[in-house]
């Protein structure tokens, strides 16, 4: 008999079919967005499940799960799974790292441009046949190449971002992290480590990278905004719940920063109302990894994950490796 797995969202119909060469797959191709005890009937005796990020892994989901043994996530970010549950239940985790850096960092930078350069604001201006003609002064932005772009968050997407800005926009990069990097890492990204009131205090343009966690909830609050120059752009393609977006909305209406950059909302798909009201931030659905090439490869990866394990007992990229010794 195959295993069973479930694919708890749509995805892509080759890797449907790739899965279904190794396990009785059921699908979700309706893409229904199910509630954790709906997913818990639905995963009555699968041994796998295929999750897109969203999903919540947790004590009371394996309680009710007995038979599960993998979890893989077509994402980098693995926020959805409580690891330490998932880790005591004898459950493995992976996710999909590295197949999204460059898209990702490609996204963070083009939303870094469109906030610093008013793109959205002035093509919503154009589109309401508002433009009556060039003027000295109209959509003045912040300049990019030469400025300091500032990251928060210096993983492989972080460092992509510096390299971009470094050597494609001769921008002057400082960085903040938990530990620092290698020397050898910081001169090719031609980086500098600072600590983070640096950060927030020097960057013309701050990008957020950083994985969430419950330590990084509100990274970026209140008094980090007021630390942040008048002028500055923010730009968050980590996670909803590191930027408060009750407080980033202030202040955007009183103008202390500038402008913002928003993939991932607090509480996603749901938008702070206020947001959606203030002319200087540009909005996209988390659409960070979203090219095909890149989707594909992460479908991909989460499915070779399933067969990896389920199939050789050798995943590809394990989040809790201690599972695989017990
Ligand atoms: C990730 O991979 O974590 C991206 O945010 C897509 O969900």
């Amino acid at each position: 008999m195959l295993p069973k797995i479930l694919i708890a969202r749509a995805i892509f119909p080759e890797v449907i079919a790739k899965l279904a060469q190794h396990f009785e797959v059921t699908t979700n191709q309706d893409d229904v967005l199910w509630s954790q005890p709906e997913l818990i009937v639905k995963l009555a005796g699968m041994q796998g499940v295929f999750t897109t990020g969203g999903e919540r892994i947790d004590a009371t989901l394996l309680a009710a799960c007995p038979q599960l043994r993998i979890c893989a996530n077509m994402a980098v970010g693995y926020n959805n799974f409580d690891l330490d549950a998932m880790s005591a239940a004898g459950v493995l985790g992976t996710n999909a790292p590295d197949v999204l850096t460059d898209t990702t960092a490609d996204l963070g930078f083009a939303l870094l441009m469109a906030t610093a350069r008013r793109m959205a604001e002035a093509e919503r201006f154009l589109r309401a046949g508002l433009w009556s003609g060039w003027r000295f002064d109209s959509f003045i932005g912040a300049e990019i190449h030469g400025s300091t772009l500032g990251i928060l968050g210096m993983g492989r997407i972080g460092q992509g971002l510096a390299r971009r800005g470094a050597h494609g926009f001769g921008m002057k990069v400082i960085y903040h992290n938990r530990s620092r990097l290698d020397a050898a890492i910081e001169a090719d990204c031609r980086a500098s480590y600072v600590g983070k009131e640096e950060l927030l205090r020097s960057a013309d343009h701050l990008v957020l990278v950083l994985p969430y966690s419950a330590a990084a909830h509100h990274a970026i609050g209140a008094l980090e905004l007021a630390q942040m120059k008048p002028t500055a752009t923010l730009v968050n393609i980590a996670r909803g719940g590191i930027v408060d977006d009750a407080a980033l909305a202030q202040a955007l209406r009183k103008r202390t920063i500038a402008a913002a950059g928003l993939d991932v909302f607090e509480g996603e798909p749901k938008v702070h109302p206020d947001l959606l009201t203030l002319p200087n931030v540009v909005l996209t659905p988390h659409i960070g990894s979203a090219t095909l090439p890149t989707r594909l490869a992460m479908a991909n990866l989460a499915a070779d994950n399933l067969i990896g394990y389920l199939v050789h007992k050798k995943p590809l990229t394990p989040l809790n490796p201690a599972v695989l010794s017990a």
